[in-house]
């Protein structure tokens, strides 16, 4: 129940309180008992400031002193109710993680038929769902946001999301295995074996490809070097192998960029874009199967427009 990790601070803490709240009430006792008789005067102190500012020794208000006690009343009070001392755990047995856990749970029930009426819908029908929408949304916000944007539209490295274009496949299914079980691209280092020229040659080669500005010389060398050395993952015609998530060179959608220099920079010192398993990410959430459903969904919907 308590995360001290050694049984020397629960008693060094509980003894420190203990005694202050002792402390402070024979302190206050100390200092208040005296009353003043019928008819007795205040006695004027020594000091004298500001030429008529005087220190007399009246007692204090009863109603000031009483707000003192009430708060060694309520520490009391609060303590012997509530943890606090220590590894006492309190009358009322109140832990933060049971109130965590009350809540999960007050969360889950509300939550758990809507979830449920999803889970029975097949990815392409949720997508059309305007309240599964918008539960996605937020899901995607918490979980995705952060590498492919709240737009999902992607940055350098992050896939677009919106496009239509896939590197592991855009059908319900395949979105959901990607979610759930992460990737991971390995495009394989290849400057050394094809060396500066042979790297320049493929990356005019696959410049051609998109038709994008090019030296055909290059290009042309580069082409019998991409048929060695490229076509197993990105096939003869360069377009690509999602079940290795090797893109599409011909379709002018970049996801580390399409100039020479990024693309030299490519082929030489290869890219390993990792996609994280979100059930790792959701770990045990409530709901977990439910959430990797409008997830999917979610995508799915961004480039299947109604
Ligand atoms: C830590 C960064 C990161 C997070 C968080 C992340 N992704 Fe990704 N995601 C990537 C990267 C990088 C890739 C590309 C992997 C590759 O290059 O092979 C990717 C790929 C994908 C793909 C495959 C796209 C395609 O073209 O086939 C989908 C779908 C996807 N992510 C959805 C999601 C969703 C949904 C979430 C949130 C639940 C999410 N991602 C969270 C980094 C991330
Ligand atoms: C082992 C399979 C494999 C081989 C061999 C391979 N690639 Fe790739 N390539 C990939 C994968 C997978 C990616 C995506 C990397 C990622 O997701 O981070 C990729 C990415 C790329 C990209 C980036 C595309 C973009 O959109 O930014 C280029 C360009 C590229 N490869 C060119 C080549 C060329 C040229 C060769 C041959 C010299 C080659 N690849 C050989 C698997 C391969």
């Amino acid at each position: 129940m308590s995360d001290f990790t050694h049984s020397f601070w629960p008693i060094y803490i509980s003894v420190i309180t203990v005694v202050s709240i002792i402390g402070t009430w024979v302190f206050l006792r100390s200092q208040t008992s005296r009353k003043l008789a019928p008819g007795e005067k205040p006695e004027l102190m020594e000091h004298t400031w500001d030429g008529d500012l005087q220190d007399l020794n009246n007692p204090l208000p009863r109603w000031w002193l009483g707000l003192f006690y009430a708060t060694l009343v309520f520490a009391v009070v609060y303590l012997a109710l509530w943890p606090g001392l220590g590894n006492y755990a309190g009358i009322l047995g109140w832990t933060s993680r049971g109130a965590y856990e009350d809540e999960v749970k007050a969360a889950e029930a509300k939550f758990q038929p809507v979830y449920a009426g999803f889970m029975k819908q097949d990815i392409a029908t949720v997508a059309a769902d305007p309240d599964a929408r918008a539960i996605g949304r937020n899901l995607f916000l918490t979980y995705c946001s952060q590498c492919h944007g709240s737009d999902a539209a992607g940055a350098r490295g992050f896939p677009n999301l919106t496009d239509g274009d896939w590197l592991y496949g855009g059908d319900p299914d395949t979105i959901k295995a990607t979610i759930t079980g992460g990737r991971a691209g390995v495009m394989p280092p290849l400057g050394v074996a094809l060396g500066a020229q042979g790297t320049k040659e493929v990356a005019n080669y696959v410049l051609s490809l998109s038709g994008r500005k090019h030296d055909a010389a290059l290009a042309a060398t580069g082409k019998v070097k991409f048929a060695e050395n490229c076509t197993v993952c990105h096939t003869l015609e360069g377009t690509g192998m999602q079940a290795m998530g090797a893109p599409n060179l011909t379709d002018n959608v970049w996801l580390y960029g399409g100039s020479e220099t990024t693309i030299v920079e490519t082929i030489a010192k290869g890219r390993n874009g990792v996609m994280p398993a979100m059930t790792q990410t959701l770990g045990t959430t409530s709901n977990k199967e439910a959430k990797l459903h409008l997830l999917a969904a979610y995508v799915y919907g961004l480039s299947h427009k109604q």
